[in-house]
């Protein structure tokens, strides 16, 4: 594909700055990373990029419920697509407060689909969305999966925006022919993830010496996929994804939280002790598992990383090896986050 300008949104967060870490490395596009730099937007996950690629990456701090800051960096950007990860993310944190995630996920949304209406030009947007729109599956049923056609029946706050993000971007394509298409991706995981979620705060606590808390029974089942494989799905559904469709992104690896942390603890040489079994998350998903064979079969894509075990194991070292990293991001705004959630610990 002809190199391309690609304004994205969120690209200062984990799967965000992943990607444009992703495309500058093994495209020619060019990278535009808009962010309003939240309490998980971090310019540290872009680090080097400018000194690396120059002129093919530039930063532009904005809203995107901010309609004359999204105009401005259309018009002085000119991108050829946008591909949307900006988002309230955390699950826990919608159960707290479900405002901040309805304004950036679904006004967000509305504002960047406006604004692309408004220009008449003919960006494509690629909007990244999750899983966890469909709701989940009970245990019992393993053979049971959601395709791209299945009902939305978000659990969550965070799940119901997202959701309702999606639905906002379909009927924009519908009704007034925006080039867009929609990634559903599973749970992700890697470098540069804000140690709120699961991963990354389970290996930053054992480096600690401190316990992990394992929410309910810990049978709850998740399908990890290594980010920069969500990454190849999404820069594949912006090359080559047909208008209005819909592409789930899985890694066909489905763990239960409990062997998650067993193998988490293996990293560390530590047994079960510990574990924090806490309460449970208020309207928990029990499973999520997503066929993947329309993107496998229409985007030539499938998830390629190397031995689950092994991409975890890099990961954890990765949090070892950053230290300066994410230990700011343990204290303050996080410390206070967790003290509301499960008093001091
Ligand atoms: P994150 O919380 O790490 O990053 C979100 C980014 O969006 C941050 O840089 C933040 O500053 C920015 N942001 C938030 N509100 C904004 C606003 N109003 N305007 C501009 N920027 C704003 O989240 P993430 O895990 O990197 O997720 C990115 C996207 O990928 C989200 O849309 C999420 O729903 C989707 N996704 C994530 C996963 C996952 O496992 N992490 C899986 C599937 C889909
Ligand atoms: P999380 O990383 O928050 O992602 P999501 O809720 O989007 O799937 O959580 C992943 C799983 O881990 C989920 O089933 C909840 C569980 N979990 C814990 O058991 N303890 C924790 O402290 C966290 C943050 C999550």
């Amino acid at each position: 594909m002809a190199p391309q300008t690609i304004l994205l949104t969120g690209g200062a967060g984990f799967v965000g700055a992943n990607f444009a870490r992703l495309v500058l490395r093994e495209t020619d596009h060019r990278v535009v990373v808009f962010d309003k730099l939240t309490y998980s937007g971090n310019l540290e996950n872009l680090d080097g990029l400018e000194a690396a690629h120059g002129d093919r990456y530039a930063f532009v701090r904005g809203d995107v419920c901010d309609r004359p800051a999204v105009d401005a960096v259309l018009d002085e950007h000119r991108p050829d697509a946008i591909v949307h990860m900006a988002a309230e993310s955390h699950v826990d944190r919608s159960i707290i407060d479900a405002t901040p995630f309805v304004r950036t996920n679904v006004i967000g949304t509305q504002t960047i689909v406006d604004a692309i209406r408004a220009r008449l030009s003919s960006e494509r947007l690629v909007h990244v969305s999750t899983d966890e729109v469909y709701g989940d599956l009970p245990l019992d049923r393993p053979e049971l999966f959601f395709n791209e056609s299945s009902p939305l029946a978000p659990s969550s706050p965070y799940a119901a925006s997202k959701a309702g993000s999606d639905l906002v971007v379909l009927s924009a394509h519908r009704t007034f022919g925006i080039d867009a298409v929609v990634t559903r991706g599973s749970n992700n995981f890697g470098p540069y993830q804000y140690p709120e979620k699961v991963i990354p705060l389970f290996a930053t606590n054992l480096i600690d010496g401190l316990k992990v808390p394992l929410y309910g029974d810990g049978q709850n089942v998740r399908d990890w996929i290594h980010v920069d494989d969500h990454n190849a799905g999404v820069l594949a559904a912006l090359e080559r994804g047909a208008a209005g469709e819909v592409y789930n992104l899985g890694g066909k690896n489905e763990r239960s939280n409990l062997e998650l942390t067993r193998e988490l603890l293996r990293c560390f040489g530590v047994g079960e002790e510990m574990i924090d079994h806490v309460a449970d998350r208020p309207g928990h998903d029990r499973r999520y598992s997503i066929d993947i064979s329309k993107a496998t079969r229409e985007l030539g894509w499938s998830p390629a990383s190397d031995r689950w075990e092994d991409a975890l194991e890099s990961t954890v070292r990765w949090y070892r090896e950053n230290e300066a990293w994410w230990r700011p991001l343990k204290s303050g705004e996080h410390r206070a986050f967790y003290e509301r959630q499960y008093g001091r610990r």
